[in-house]
């Protein structure tokens, strides 16, 4: 089974996504990671962003993995060839230069590849944007999971500061995501929008262990047809 949880950034995929992973016994791909994988990855090497040839065929070969620690299910660790990229691909930096590399068809092309096999070896939870559209249109369940840009501002910030990496600065945060919401659903490729056969989600006014609730109950109820 495929649970599909698509939504802007910021609006608790991931800790929802974990969350009803490790609920219902599923493995868990953090698509975002991916993308973020192959900007890390252009940065490190000196590739122009603007070179979209060069970011395609970097996203072709670099092997992007996933690790669990020991003792958790849910696969947090983050790779690039052997590299471990996990803090490396949240700061301020990769923030402001995965849209441009999301919206590289060529980059999208080999991720979804991917993602797709991961996803065939079994159950899985799968966040992203175009998990329920494109990657998996027919997952028996779908999320689009959203909030308001100023909620998911102040969680980032949150977020942030707990991680202690990429900014904390609320207006420069709440700029950021405003731009990348606007990056990401007009993109030609793939934009971020919710599937027709999509359940809508705002988690503004849900707890989180609302939300969580929810996805597994869908789930469940899926699981019993
Ligand atoms: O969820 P995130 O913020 O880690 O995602 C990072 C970027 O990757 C974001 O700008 C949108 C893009 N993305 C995408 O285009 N498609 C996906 N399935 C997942 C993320």
């Amino acid at each position: 089974m495929i649970i599909a949880i698509d939504g802007p950034s910021g609006a608790g995929k991931s800790t929802v996504a974990k969350a009803v992973a490790k609920e219902l016994g599923f493995s868990c791909l953090d698509t975002g990671a991916m993308y973020r994988a192959v900007a890390w990855r252009a940065l490190h090497d000196g590739v122009s962003l603007e070179d979209t040839e060069a970011v395609g065929a970097l996203a072709h070969t670099c092997t992007i993995s996933f690790r669990h620690e020991q003792g958790d299910p849910v696969p947090r660790r983050v790779f690039v060839d052997d590299v471990e990229v996990t803090g490396a691909i949240r700061t301020a930096e990769i923030d402001r230069s995965v849209s441009a590399v999301s919206a590289v068809p060529a980059v999208r092309q080999a991720l979804v590849d991917q993602q797709r096999r991961i996803g065939s070896e079994g159950n899985y939870v799968v966040e992203g944007r175009d998990i329920g559209t494109e990657v998996f249109p027919n997952a028996e369940v779908k999320v689009f999971l959203t909030a308001s840009a100023e909620e998911r501002a102040h969680r980032r910030v949150r977020q942030n500061a707990d991680r202690g990496i990429g900014s904390i600065d609320y207006q420069e945060v709440l700029a950021d995501i405003i731009r990348r919401d606007e990056l990401d659903s007009s993109r030609d490729t793939a934009p971020l929008r919710p599937a027709k056969d999509a359940v809508l989600l705002d988690s503004s006014s849900m707890h989180v262990e609302e939300v969580i609730g929810s996805i597994c109950g869908l789930a469940r109820a899926r699981m019993a047809l």
